[in-house]
């Protein structure tokens, strides 16, 4: 009996190696298309980071797979903002400005993404295309509306959101 359960265990070791195997990441499709984007070590370190990326079959995979990291950064600046939003220590014009940009997180970025995903699936390009402009301005806009004497504090956040989404904008263009 011990030694059938020990084939058994070491069949299915066996087994989950060829699978990893036959679904090595293709290196040639990251680097063609991380090279069309603003950012090639941002790119390869996502999508190699990634256990998705073994299963993508072509550009528009590694596409939805980059917008996907774009909306977990999205969530986490929104929970990011969420804690100091609760911070009593935050008043007046910082708070206010923090509520807007919280807004734009929840309503715009966070809907647009998903919509993006959307699009690509269907192969609608021109649309996700755009939809991805339009997070890049939003993340803009709330960064930008800290003004002197309030410096933002969400900035490394907005910074990351930017250039995660600059590449997934990069990649999405090039889709026909
Ligand atoms: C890897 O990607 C390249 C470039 O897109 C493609 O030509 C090739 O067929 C892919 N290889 C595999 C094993 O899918
Ligand atoms: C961000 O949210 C605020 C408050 O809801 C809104 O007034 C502003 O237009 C939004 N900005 C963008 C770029 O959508």
């Amino acid at each position: 009996m011990e030694t059938i359960i020990h084939a058994l265990i070491l069949l299915s070791v066996v087994a989950s190696h060829i699978i990893i195997l036959c679904h090595a990441q293709n290196t040639t499709l990251i680097t063609q298309t991380c090279n069309q984007t603003p950012n090639y070590n941002l790119c390869v370190s996502t999508l190699t980071s990634d256990p998705k990326t073994r299963y993508a079959k072509d550009m528009r995979d590694l596409a939805i797979i980059m917008v996907l990291h774009a909306n977990g950064i999205a969530t986490k600046t929104q929970n990011h903002i969420f804690g100091l939003i609760r911070n009593r220590g935050i008043a007046g014009l910082e708070r206010q400005l923090l509520n807007n940009c919280y807004q734009n997180y929840s309503t715009i970025i966070t809907k647009r993404l998903i919509e993006t995903v959307e699009d690509l699936s269907a192969k609608k390009y021109d649309f996700a295309r755009d939809m991805m402009k339009d997070v890049q301005r939003s993340v803009n806009v709330c960064e930008g509306s800290f003004e002197k004497p309030v410096k933002s504090p969400i900035s490394v956040d907005n910074k990351a959101m930017f250039e995660i989404s600059g590449v997934a904008y990069a990649i999405v263009s090039y889709l026909k």
